[in-house]
């Protein structure tokens, strides 16, 4: 049966590829602050300030809402020089969502966190599940306080809200200030023939997915018996593994022109703190999920979509 399903955030990165798996056999309402008309035109795109609880409670009633997808946020690189802001929009957006949704026709919260929870202290070599997490980023700091409170809430039996935990997001669609927003432009930059300033350095390595399996597996997620989850605040994911350096070299491999100079700014530090490689097992083992985009297979996927081939 179709559902009526919220999203808020929906004209970023990842709420455009969320909104045309969800609306394949659900009632969709897809809601921004950015309302672009282009985007009003092709998704139906609605106003809608998250932060605003009495606005977002008003959407609930007014289209009977049971689920909720809150991607109103802003992110990693961008929110470092903003921080107070950020936190503030990061956090409250998503308790506003809360408190909207108690009482109300919503059943389930979907949350987007971020690798960025972690820390030095979390193994950054090989990131397990359950570890010691000390973001030292406001960006990561607003995800773990509002993992907790997924936590509180889950554990308590107030509200189903489910999480995972995203690496760097590969799409066709423009990323929105993250710190592994290179692996987007430099595919961006073969198009537009510029050479390409990779604001960190050559060899750090960061997990990364193609959109399809991030949307995949939540959705997956929001679909399976409260039951089968077996993690309260945020599971770990992951796909694949790659360096600047290394992007750069297989789109020249697919036979590319792409120059990269490599200057490595404030973005360093964050992406120094960041995890090198994710354990997933337990997403894997719950869903019974696994990624279907490798590296090579993404590159591919998201070059095709740009329509450079
Ligand atoms: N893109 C990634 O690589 C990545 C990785 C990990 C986690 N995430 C998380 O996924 C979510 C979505 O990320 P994204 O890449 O699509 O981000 P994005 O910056 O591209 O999109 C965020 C959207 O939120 C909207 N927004 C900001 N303030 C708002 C408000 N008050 N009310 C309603 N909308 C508002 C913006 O207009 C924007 O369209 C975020 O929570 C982000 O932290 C993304």
């Amino acid at each position: 049966m179709k559902k009526n399903i919220l999203i808020t955030g929906a004209s970023g990165q990842l709420g455009q590829f969320f909104v045309e798996k969800l609306a394949e056999n659900n009632n969709v309402i897809s809601s921004d602050v950015n309302v672009s008309s282009e985007l009003v035109k092709k998704y139906d795109l609605k106003f809608l300030d998250a932060s605003n609880e009495i606005k977002v409670r008003k959407f609930i009633d007014k289209y009977h809402i049971e689920e909720i997808y809150n991607f109103a946020s802003i992110l990693s690189a961008k929110a470092e020089k903003y921080p107070l802001k950020s936190f503030q929009l990061n956090t409250n957006c998503f308790l506003n969502v809360i408190k909207a949704s108690t009482s109300s026709s919503v059943k389930k919260i979907f949350w987007p966190s971020s690798i960025a929870v972690f820390s030095k202290e979390s193994n950054l070599d090989y990131v397990r599940q359950d570890v010691i997490m000390n973001p030292t980023t406001i960006y990561g700091a607003s995800k773990l306080a509002c993992e907790k409170v997924i936590n509180y809430f889950n554990v308590n039996g107030l509200l189903d809200i489910r999480s995972i935990r995203f690496p760097g997001i590969v799409s066709s669609s423009s990323p929105g200030g993250g710190t592994t927003d290179y692996i987007v432009e430099m595919i961006n930059n073969i198009k537009s023939k510029k050479k390409y300033i990779c604001p960190i350095s050559p060899n750090i390595l960061l997990p990364m997915m193609h959109v399809s399996d991030a949307v995949d597996a939540s959705v997956k997620l929001m679909s399976v018996p409260r039951n089968n989850i077996n993690i309260n605040d945020s599971y770990n994911i992951s796909s694949f593994e790659t360096t600047p350096n290394e992007w750069k070299n297989l789109i020249c491999e697919l036979g590319y022109n792409l120059e990269v100079d490599f200057q490595p700014d404030f973005r360093q530090k964050i992406a120094d703190s960041w995890p090198r490689k994710i354990d997933d097992k337990q997403i894997r083992k719950d869903l019974n999920w696994k990624p279907k985009f490798n590296k090579i297979k993404t590159l591919k996927s998201v070059i095709e979509n740009y329509n450079l081939t």
